[in-house]
């Protein structure tokens, strides 16, 4: 029997529940004047802005002219840890506010938007994941950040984009059976790097899996010198025409060291804006989102990532809304897990892990 046949029902997030992607349109003067009123509250408030790749710019330009951070979701979680400020206000999804808070308990974590949530989050629900690993007790489980702190809690391993083939290798070595989950793509991607014995649960992001192999062939044809960078989360179709496969992270430090002018892009739009600051002299063309055979439109930019920005985060920052808590015994748990990929990856920056070469 098939893992979907195995499992109660479908865990791809049906179109009705996908919110429409709406970025917040700013004029100059109110963007000044909410720059300029955060980054007092946040010295005020000994507090650090720490943003994901994927949020609107002016976010990361804010976070990164203030003291904060703007990374992958591994990176993100390492800055707030060793962070001396009380408080992080996390623009991101609410899986980035999780882990922040399981891995501070002490710290105060605010999140600009509750509801930014992820569809891989979504499609995992812990009671019916946990029933799946206790119908399979010899395998390690293993999960991707991309999770609630419950499913964490369940877990032997978190790992992320940028660290999954190497802890993957790493338990493949001692011959260890594994459960996967949410993410089926990364999962597949996974398996056939490592040739890991794999049970993988069918979730998706629905961004990446909107990225189409034919119509990606037809600008390749139409760019023959360009590089293609992709991110894991992408189809097989993707992966399988990419120079190269990676994280966030491991594409924008491929755009400043391959030796091309060129590249197409694999993987959300928010990316573009690290990507123009790190080589504004190289030619980025976003990889396309649909073919004639899609139902719609997509427009390669998550929609929960776009419910953050700076009217949110001067809204949290003046009410204290927005708290993110984790019941103590799941924190307890889930961070065995969280932990074990920070020592794993310990002496192992963003730019040296094996998904970002
Ligand atoms: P990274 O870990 O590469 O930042 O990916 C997180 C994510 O949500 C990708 O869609
Ligand atoms: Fe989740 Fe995809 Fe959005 Fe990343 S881009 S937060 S994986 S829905």
């Amino acid at each position: 029997m098939s893992i979907e046949a195995s499992l109660k029902h479908s865990y791809s997030l049906p179109r009705e529940q996908i919110p429409a992607t709406s970025v917040e349109q700013i004029e100059d003067a109110e963007r000044a004047a909410l720059t300029e009123k955060i980054t007092a509250q946040l010295a005020q408030q000994n507090a650090v802005l720490i943003a994901h790749y994927y949020t609107d710019p002016d976010l990361q330009i804010l976070a990164d002219a203030t003291g904060g951070y703007v990374s992958d979701s591994l990176d993100m979680a390492r800055f707030g840890h060793a962070s001396d400020a009380k408080t992080l206000i996390v623009c991101g999804v609410r899986f980035m506010g999780e882990t922040a808070k399981i891995l501070n308990p002490e710290k105060r974590i605010l999140m600009p938007d509750l509801d930014a949530n992820c569809s891989l989050d979504i499609g995992c629900p812990a009671d019916d994941f946990a029933a799946f690993c206790d119908a399979h007790p010899d395998h390690v489980v293993v999960v991707y950040a991309n999770t609630s702190a419950a499913v964490k809690a369940r877990a032997d391993w978190m790992v992320t984009s940028g660290s999954a083939v190497d802890v993957i290798q790493h338990l493949t070595a001692t011959d260890q059976k594994i459960i996967w989950a949410p993410d089926k793509y990364l999962g597949d991607y996974v398996q056939k790097a490592t040739a890991a014995d794999m049970l993988i649960w069918p979730g998706t992001c629905i961004v990446h899996e909107e990225f189409k192999g034919r119509e990606l062939a037809a600008l390749r044809a139409r760019h023959p010198v360009a590089k293609v960078l992709a991110h894991p989360e992408t189809p097989a179709t993707i992966i399988a025409q990419a120079d190269l496969v990676s994280s966030t992270t491991g594409i924008i430090k491929a755009v400043t060291e391959m030796n091309a002018k060129e590249f197409i892009v694999a993987t959300d739009k928010g990316i573009f804006h690290k990507l123009q600051e790190a080589a504004p002299d190289k030619i980025l063309i976003a990889a396309p989102t649909a073919d004639k055979s899609a139902t719609c439109i997509s427009c390669g930019h998550c929609p929960w990532m776009a419910m953050n920005s700076l009217r949110k985060v001067c809204q949290v920052l003046t009410t204290g809304d927005n708290e993110i808590f984790v019941a103590p015994d799941i924190a307890l748990r889930a961070r065995r897990s969280i932990q074990r990929l920070l020592d794993f990856t310990h002496d192992k920056p963003a730019s040296k892990r094996a998904g970002d070469a």
